[in-house]
């Protein structure tokens, strides 16, 4: 287990389950795609429990009474393809979240990251910004999120994974010390293919039925 400050593991035995489903290679496509929605949505209370609150006085039907509120309005950006599964259940928790959209994708050679689509609202400084990716490998495709989120302003940014291996995870929380990384699974390698072992294979394949 890694320690880092900005590293929390999302964990318990409802994750857990998530989990198993999501790594079993017999799970079809429509239940690994709901699997990693009903994670998504433990995962994005988790970080949103990090949001900062102003508090704000309301009337119920008997009193008034003092209430929280979430003080800025939330951007949620999946990083396409896998990160689109997440973006349901960001959207159910969060349901008045701009969206904005990094598009990367592993060069299969160099597992390095290329960027085909850029779709972000200009003034991310206004916004907390939550960065929706089911895995971290190497933190390749992370760390260019991150950087492209920086030059568009972005101050409050956690990222929510449910997979992430050691060596990716060790990259981003050094890079990114004032960034908060939610992970379900510590995976410990990878292998010769920059793929998480023991992982859940290739998300964006297995969300869309693309192996
Ligand atoms: C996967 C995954 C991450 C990235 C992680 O996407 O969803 O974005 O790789 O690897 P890294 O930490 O080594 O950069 P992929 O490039 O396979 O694209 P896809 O989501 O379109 O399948």
């Amino acid at each position: 287990m890694l320690e880092a400050e900005n590293l929390h593991v999302v964990n318990g035995p409802l994750v857990r389950q998530k989990l198993k489903v999501l790594r079993d290679e017999e799970t079809p496509t429509p239940e690994f795609r709901q699997a990693m929605k009903e994670l998504s949505l433990i995962m994005v209370a988790e970080a949103a429990s990090a949001m900062p609150t102003n508090a704000a006085r309301i009337r119920t039907p008997l009193a008034e009474t003092e209430v929280e509120e979430i003080s800025r309005p939330v951007c949620l950006v999946p990083v396409l393809r896998a990160g689109l599964g997440m973006l349901e259940a960001g959207l159910a928790l969060l349901p008045e979240a701009t969206v904005g959209f990094m598009g990367l994708q592993r060069d299969e050679e160099t597992a390095e990251p290329v960027e085909y689509y850029v779709n972000l609202p200009q003034a991310l400084d206004e916004y907390l910004v939550l960065v929706l990716d089911p895995m971290l490998a190497t933190g390749g495709s992370l760390s260019a999120t991150l950087h492209k989120l920086k030059e568009y302003g972005a101050e409050w940014v956690s990222c929510l994974h449910a997979v992430a291996a050691v060596p990716g995870i060790e990259r981003v929380t050094n890079e990114y010390p004032a960034v908060n990384f939610y992970v379900a699974a510590e995976d410990p390698e990878l292998d010769e293919n920059a793929f998480i072992v023991p992982g859940l294979g290739d998300a964006g394949d297995r969300l869309y039925g693309t192996l």
